[in-house]
């Protein structure tokens, strides 16, 4: 059986970190939603395990799919090997959860075509990483904890959303910045909460909650990020904001048009190398098809 499976990126609309944990890791207060931007992975049966990534110029580094499969047989998620395609499309290392997104995927696909429940891949998840749990479910939902302690909320709806995503290389990008806050960068959550609020009342959120506490170590490590602001400023965006720990910043409008124009313009203008990237809010996680007879393992 040949299970394909896409797996959404996500946005983090504010995210606000706490305070550094004992365990290294630090508490946060996000507001994750998944977007219409996915990854797409094709999963079949193999004598051998092999991850194929197919056309991606770029080196994925770490990869957390191999990591997701050798996870799933050390606890018995599954028994066999497998071989996977996956075709990116989510911009990499770019704040956007791409490779939690592809572990949770492949999880997910795991468990289907075990027959299992998904119930109780969430610890499994966590230990893939801090984003993975949210993605297994995907929609919004306010993040806490490390980021995998989750309370639904309705998700975005009647807006656009418009990313662009620099390229640029960082090495443990994430660790990195986490390693680089100040004290003055760490927050109560109370923006965070508000954030929740609005979407629990279907409304959007007051971008000067939009905050993230990236922003300041990010701007300083990366000197094109202000050019980036004044792009988004010139093309008209409302506001700018961070997902992650960036480097992608979008913004969200209420019609396709005035999505377009930006994009358009950005796109145009790209004042930095980068990609631009125009999505919608999605109500839901990695979405799966299967199909009975194996089929040939050729390109996506
Ligand atoms: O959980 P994940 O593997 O994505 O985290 C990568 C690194 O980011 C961790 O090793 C840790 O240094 C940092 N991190 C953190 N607090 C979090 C999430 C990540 O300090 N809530």
């Amino acid at each position: 059986m040949t299970i394909d499976v896409l797996a959404p990126a996500k946005l983090n609309l504010g995210l606000e970190v706490i305070r550094r944990r004992d365990d290294g890791y630090h508490d946060i207060a996000t507001v994750f939603q998944t977007i219409s931007v996915f990854d797409r992975l094709r999963l079949s049966p193999a004598t051998e395990e092999r991850v194929r990534i197919v056309d991606c110029a770029e080196s994925i580094g770490d990869n957390l799919v191999e990591r997701a499969l050798a996870l799933a047989r050390e606890n018995a998620l599954t028994s066999r090997t497998w071989y996977v395609e996956l075709e990116k499309r989510i911009p990499l290392a770019a704040g956007l959860g791409g490779a939690s997104s592809d572990a949770a995927a492949t999880l997910l696909a795991l468990a289907e075509h075990e027959g299992k429940s998904s119930a109780g891949l969430s610890s499994l998840a966590l230990d893939l990483g801090s984003d993975v749990p949210f993605l297994l479910q995907g929609g919004a939902a306010l993040g806490s904890g490390r980021g995998e302690l989750l309370e639904p909320l309705p998700s975005l709806t009647g807006c656009w959303l418009v990313l662009a995503s620099p390229s640029v290389a960082m090495d443990r990008k994430t660790a990195q910045l986490f390693g680089s806050l100040q004290p003055e960068d760490f927050s109560d959550g109370a923006r965070t909460q508000r954030v929740a609020m609005t979407l629990r009342a279907r409304q959007f959120p007051d971008p000067s909650d939009l905050a993230n506490a990236f922003e300041r170590p990010l701007t300083e490590r990366l000197s094109n990020i202000d050019a980036l602001h004044q792009a988004f400023h010139r093309a008209g965006a409302p506001f700018i904001a961070l997902s992650g720990a960036g480097p992608t910043h979008y913004t969200i409008l209420p019609t396709l048009e005035a999505a377009i124009r930006i994009a358009r313009q950005l796109a145009e203008e790209r004042p930095i190398p980068m990609r631009v990237l125009l999505a919608r809010p999605t109500s839901s996680g990695p979405l799966l098809r299967r199909y009975k007879t194996a089929r040939a393992a050729g390109a996506l």
